[in-house]
């Protein structure tokens, strides 16, 4: 086994004659390689330092926030309290291809997830149209969740101070200010704390995710005093159709399970250990999710989520008749979703630090520092071009593009291992997908479905989205790539 030695060296065949375009865009990584390779950076190494529970801490970090304290109040009346359902159906889909990652992740256990999954089984071209989906997957949403922070921070001090930011400086041009101040800072903070490592990371994100899994359990005991069994006597009033709007809008929720693959590098054991982080943090994830929801549809006619922005917040000043509970489910909601930034953020420069060290993307993005073990220059530059992004672009059709992305990264895993369990039957996997491959057939289809629903704005931008991807891989990777330097 390759397993985390020297990385063997692509051996050119002599004198070969010119690569025809196609040989190029179908090239693939060996798996041994990507592996052989795992945390070998420009002049450093990541560190293997996070454990089983660290990597899960990773994954919820960056799947709870945003869906259930705000995506939660624009789902209920589309569903009624049936959107508890709407939230097992929506977990039921993650769960498909969440165990196709479970499968590649324990196979393949490198940080660049279902990029480099896809390299290793459809090739380059593949590989890199999916790590340009990952950037919405992970870049882009960063900006759009930090500026739903900053939206949820406004609620905050509003509640406690009694003053909000001004517009000015929360908002960018075009949507009536300058600069979006708040989204801008969280997103330094992260970079702040992701630049000491992956431990420090880990530990940072651990103590967040406590916080807001502490918060959700208090909204679930102290809402649960609230709930009066007439609120659910019209369980489904909007039918079966009601139920599935919910669904796919919730699925958005489940956005991040996927974040412990970036991390395969700096796991401890990562064979053993990611597949188990992927399918435990769904688990609690949705366990979650379920409680919170049918407390909240119980607690609440479904009728009155439209009316407010922040529902838990208001259930928990309804039941308890004090604001202070309030503020505090507001301050959790903070931290969660500033949580999902700092996560998120991770994932996005492991990714980068992988698919530079195939030469896809500037070498700048592997260097690592000896001393943190950090990828500290790759931190930087994504930090300042996801902060950029929050602070100065009215992101619009643009943050809805990263579900299509994400969508697109799952179904091509599905895609993955099915392939893989052909061409390598014989790999040592750590875990693999039941009933394959109907499983992962479902999860492709059900990927494929939630993409079709999506509406046509949507398409057009992912579709320009694709098209800037595709210059830059015309006009960089293609040479650049080290698969392609070796033939050389
Ligand atoms: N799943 C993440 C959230 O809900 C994106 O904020």
């Amino acid at each position: 086994m390759l397993d985390h030695g020297q990385a063997p060296p692509l051996t050119p065949e002599p004198s070969r004659p010119a690569r025809p375009l196609l040989h190029s865009l179908i090239r693939r990584k060996p798996v041994e390689r990507l592996v052989a390779e795992g945390g070998q950076g420009e002049g450093g190494s990541l560190r293997r330092s996070l454990t089983m529970w660290q990597l899960t801490m990773l994954s919820i970090g960056a799947t709870l926030g945003t869906g259930i304290f705000v995506v939660l109040g624009e789902a209920a009346p589309l569903a009624g309290p049936a959107v508890t359902i709407s939230f097992v159906i929506a977990g039921v889909t993650a769960l498909l291809s969440a165990l196709s990652y479970a499968e590649l992740a324990g196979s393949i256990p490198v940080s660049g997830s279902s990029y480099s999954y896809s390299y290793a089984t459809m090739g380059e071209l593949v590989a890199w149209v999916c790590g340009w989906c990952l950037v919405l997957e992970y870049g882009v949403s960063v900006a759009a969740v930090a500026v739903g922070w900053g939206e949820y921070l406004n609620e905050l001090l509003d509640g406690t101070l009694g003053f909000t930011i001004p517009e000015a400086i929360s908002s960018p041009y075009g949507e009536g200010g300058y600069i979006n101040l708040p989204a801008l800072v969280v997103v330094l903070l992260a970079m702040v704390f992701l630049m000491g490592g992956a431990k420090e990371s880990a530990r940072v994100n651990s103590i967040m995710v406590g916080v807001k899994i502490v918060t959700l359990l208090l909204f679930i005991g102290i809402g649960f005093m609230g709930v009066k069994s007439g609120n659910y006597s019209n369980f489904a009033p909007m039918g079966q159709a009601g139920i599935s709007a919910a669904a796919a809008t919730l699925f958005f929720s489940y956005i991040g399970f996927d974040a412990a693959s970036t991390a395969g590098e700096e796991a401890k054991n990562p064979k053993r250990d990611l597949p188990r982080a992927i399918m435990l943090s769904l688990a609690i994830v949705t366990l979650l999710y379920v409680l919170v929801a049918f407390v909240a549809v119980g607690a609440m006619p479904w009728q009155d989520f439209g009316g407010t922005e922040a529902a838990l917040a208001q259930i928990m000043k309804d039941v308890t008749g004090q604001s202070f509970w309030g503020v505090v489910l507001a301050a959790g909601a903070v931290i969660a979703i500033a949580s999902v930034v700092f996560a998120v953020l991770f994932g996005q420069t492991r990714i980068l630090f992988a698919m530079s060290r195939d030469g896809l993307v500037p070498k700048v993005f592997a260097k690592v520092n000896k001393k943190t073990g950090a990828p500290r220059a790759n931190v930087v530059i994504v930090s300042l071009f996801c902060g950029a992004l929050a602070a100065f672009i009215p992101l619009g059709e643009l943050a809805n593009a990263t579900s299509i992305g994400t969508l697109f990264a799952f179904a091509l895993v599905n895609v993955a291992v099915v392939i893989l369990r052909y061409t390598r039957p014989e790999m040592n996997r750590t875990f693999k997908v039941m009933l394959f491959p109907v499983t992962p057939a479902l999860g492709f289809l059900a990927c494929g479905y939630m993409m079709y629903s999506l509406p046509a704005a949507t398409w057009i931008v992912f579709g320009g989205w694709m098209v800037v991807g595709l210059v830059f891989y015309f006009g960089y990777g293609i040479r650049r790539s080290r698969l392609a330097t070796a033939e050389k």
